[in-house]
C-alpha cells in the first residue's frame, strides 16, 4: 500500500505535495512521485527510494498537483513504476490493489494499446483516458472506470487542461479537506490538516471534486451528498528525532509515557457503557495482525488468569475468511496501531455484521477501525514513524490490561492495580540498555531464538519479530517447552537463545529449555526479575528487569528485547527505522 496526496489551490502546489508525502511515508518508501499542473500542462516528476529524491521538483510551479509514495504491490520499485501513473491527457496516484488488472490489461492490449509500466494502477489511467475521451467529464470518466475495476482503491486523478481533481475511494482510506480557496485529498489526515481547514473522512464508495471553490462529495451513483466537515486545524507537527539518532531509539524511550498516557487518558474517560458490555460478556474474541496481534496473546493471558473469561486471539487476515463462529456474547477487540490495517478492519466489520459489539482499540483518533467500532478505547502513544512498532505495543498492552482489569473486578475477582506501571517500565528501560552488549553475538549469528513459557512466550513471541523485521536475521519466537519436539535440530553454536523469565511458576520449566540448548552450546541470553537465574553458569549475559506482577510482565519483558532488535539492526548497517520491504500501515491484503 502506498501514500497518496493532492492539493489544488493559490500556493505552489510542489511543496505542498512533497511535505504532505514526507508526513505518509510510513505508508510506503520504495519510490515516490508527484505531477504538477501549470497553464493546463502537467509536469511529472518520479523517483525510485524515498520521497527525498524528488526534491529537485520543489521549485516546479503550478498551483495544482498529486502525489505518491510508493510499497510495491505489482511491479518492482523503480521509475517506470512509480506513480503517478499517466495515460494521455490523464495522471493519476492509487493506493489499493486492482485485483481484475491482469483482464483488464489484457482488453486494452488487444484494442492496441500500450502499457509502460507493471503496475495494475495504469490500466486505471487507461480506462479513465478512454473515458475522458469520449465524454469530456474527468468525475464521470473516474465513475466509469471505477465500475469496472475490482480491489481497492484511494484515487486522486488529474487531467492536462483542466482545474480540478477527482478523487475516489473503496477499501482505502481517503480524506479530503478545505481550507480558504484550496482543496485536499490524503490518504490520512495528518498530511492534509493545517491553519483554517477543516476535513471529512470519505465512504466507501464515494467521490469527490476538489477545485479552488471546494468539495463536492458524490455519492456510487454520482448523486450529490452533504456531509460534515470537522476542524482540521491541527497541523501534526513533523515529528522530530530530537537527540536520537533513530526514531525508533526514540520510540523506545517514550514507552513509559505512552504507558502513563493511555492508563491516564482510560482513568479520566467515561467508558462505563463499554465496562458494563465487558462484564455481560462470556467470550473475548481478538483481531489484529503483526505486533498488535502479539499485544492480544498477551491480552488473552492476562483475561483470562484475572477473570476467567474464555479469550481468542485470531490474526485478522485468516479471521476474515474462516467463517468464525461467534456464540452469543462475544465481544470483539480490534487492536490497530493505525486504525487502517485492511485485514484488521475487515475482520471488525464482519465481526460486527455476525452480531458481536467491536471494540476498536487504536493510536489514531480519526481512523477508518474507530468508524465502524461501538466503542473506542485510544491508546495515547503519540503518532509512532519507526516501521517497527513499540510505544504502540505497550500502551496497547496498558489499554488491554486495563480492560482486563475492570472486567475481573466486574465479576467481583481481585485484580492487582496497574498504576506502578509507567515507573517500572522506566526501570526495564534504564536496564534494558545492557543488551548492547549482547550484539557481536547476533551479528554472527545463523538465527536466533526467543523462549518463554505463558505471558513470557507472548514476550519472545514479539522480541523475535522486532529483531527479524529490522535486522533481516532469521529468528523464531518459541515456546520453551515445545522446542525439544523438532525446532531444537536447529540449535548450534551460532543460534543465540534468548530466553524470558519472568513467572516465577514456571521459571524452572524454562530453564530446562535453557539447559537443553546451552548443552548444544547456544550461547544464552536471559529477561528476568530473578538474580538467581542469571547467575546461573549457563547463561551468558542477562538483564534484571525489575518483578511485576507475571500477567503483565510482557509489558516491561519486551523492552530490553526491543533494544535488542535495535542495536543489532545498527551493528549489521541496517535502517532501524524504514526495513526494507516494509510499511507502518498496511491498508491492502
Ligand atoms: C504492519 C507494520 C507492523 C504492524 C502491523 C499492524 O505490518 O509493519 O509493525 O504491527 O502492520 O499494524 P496496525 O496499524 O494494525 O497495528
Amino acid at each position: 500500500m502506498c501514500g497518496i496526496v493532492a492539493c489544488i489551490g493559490k500556493r505552489r502546489a510542489a511543496p505542498i505535495l512533497l511535505d504532505g508525502l514526507k508526513k505518509l511515508e510510513y505508508r510506503g518508501y520504495d519510490s515516490a512521485g508527484i505531477a504538477v499542473s501549470e497553464g493546463g500542462a502537467v509536469v511529472l516528476a518520479r523517483r525510485k527510494g524515498a520521497v527525498s529524491q524528488l526534491e529537485f521538483a520543489r521549485a516546479y510551479p503550478g498551483t495544482m498537483g498529486i502525489g505518491h509514495t510508493r510499497w510495491a504491490t505489482h511491479g518492482a520499485p523503480c521509475e517506470r513504476n512509480a506513480h503517478p501513473q499517466t495515460c494521455g491527457r490523464i495522471f493519476l496516484v492509487h493506493n489499493g490493489i486492482l485485483e481484475n488488472a491482469a483482464a483488464l490489461k489484457k482488453e486494452c492490449r488487444e484494442q492496441g494499446e500500450v502499457f509502460a509500466s507493471d503496475t495494475d494502477t495504469e490500466v486505471a489511467a487507461h480506462l479513465i483516458d478512454r473515458y475522458f475521451r469520449e465524454g469530456g467529464d474527468l468525475l464521470h470518466a473516474v465513475w466509469s472506470a471505477c465500475r469496472q475495476l475490482v480491489g481497492s482503491y484511494a484515487f486522486a486523478v488529474i487531467a492536462e487542461g483542466r482545474e480540478e481533481i477527482v478523487c475516489a475511494r473503496r477499501h482505502s482510506p481517503l480524506v479530503v479537506a478545505k481550507g480558504d480557496g484550496e482543496a485536499y485529498a490524503a490518504s490520512d489526515l495528518g498530511a492534509v490538516a493545517g491553519a483554517g481547514r477543516t476535513a471529512c473522512v470519505m465512504e466507501d464508495g464515494e467521490f469527490a471534486r476538489l477545485t479552488q471553490e471546494g468539495i463536492a462529495l458524490f455519492d456510487a451513483d454520482l448523486a450529490s451528498v452533504v456531509r460534515d466537515f470537522f476542524p482540521a486545524g491541527e497541523e501534526a507537527a513533523a515529528p522530530e528525532k530530537g537527540t536520537f539518532r533513530h526514531f525508533m531509539r526514540k520510540e523506545i524511550a517514550q514507552v513509559p509515557l505512552a504507558v502513563e498516557n493511555t492508563l491516564s487518558g482510560l482513568q479520566n474517560q467515561d467508558i462505563s457503557k463499554l465496562i458494563e458490555v465487558l462484564c455481560q460478556t462470556k467470550y473475548l474474541h481478538v483481531v489484529a495482525c503483526g505486533t498488535a496481534y502479539h499485544s492480544g496473546l498477551c491480552f488473552k493471558y492476562a483475561a483470562e488468569k484475572l477473570s476467567r473469561v474464555p479469550t481468542e486471539v485470531f490474526l485478522a487476515s485468516e479471521y476474515r475468511y474462516a467463517d468464525p463462529v461467534l456464540p452469543d456474547h462475544t465481544l470483539t477487540i480490534a487492536v490497530s496501531q493505525s486504525g487502517e490495517t485492511a485485514d484488521t478492519l475487515a475482520a471488525g466489520q464482519l465481526a460486527g455484521e455476525r452480531g458481536s459489539p467491536v471494540v476498536a482499540v487504536t493510536n489514531v483518533e480519526h481512523c477508518s477501525l474507530n468508524r465502524i467500532a461501538d466503542f473506542v478505547v485510544p491508546t495515547c502513544a503519540g503518532q509512532e514513524v519507526a516501521v517497527a512498532a513499540t510505544k504502540s505495543f505497550n500502551a496497547q498492552l496498558a489499554a488491554l490490561y486495563y480492560l482486563a482489569v475492570a472486567l475481573a473486578r466486574g465479576r467481583g475477582m481481585r485484580a492487582p492495580s496497574l498504576a506502578g506501571l509507567p515507573v517500572l517500565t522506566h526501570e526495564a528501560l534504564l536496564a534494558g540498555e545492557g543488551v548492547a552488549a549482547w550484539t557481536p553475538y547476533f551479528t554472527v549469528a545463523r538465527s536466533a531464538f526467543f523462549l518463554g513459557r505463558g505471558a513470557d512466550r507472548c514476550a519472545a513471541i514479539e522480541g523475535s519479530l522486532k529483531l527479524k523485521e529490522i535486522s533481516y536475521l532469521p529468528s523464531e519466537g518459541y515456546a520453551a517447552g515445545e522446542l525439544k519436539h523438532g525446532t531444537l535440530a536447529l540449535v548450534d553454536a551460532r543460534t543465540p537463545v534468548v530466553a524470558v523469565v519472568c513467572d516465577e511458576t514456571l521459571a524452572d520449566k524454562t530453564m530446562n529449555a535453557v539447559h537443553e540448548v546451552y548443552a548444544r552450546g547456544a550461547p544464552v541470553f536471559l529477561v528476568t526479575p530473578f538474580e538467581e537465574l542469571a547467575r546461573s553458569e549457563q547463561v551468558t549475559a542477562s538483564v534484571l528487569i525489575p518483578r511485576c506482577e507475571p500477567a503483565f510482565s510482557p509489558m516491561l519483558s519486551v523492552i530490553p528485547l526491543q533494544l535488542l532488535a535495535y542495536h543489532v539492526a545498527l551493528a549489521l548497517g541496517r535502517d532501524p527505522d524504514k526495513p526494507r520491504n516494509l510499511a507502518k500501515s498496511v491498508t491492502v491484503e
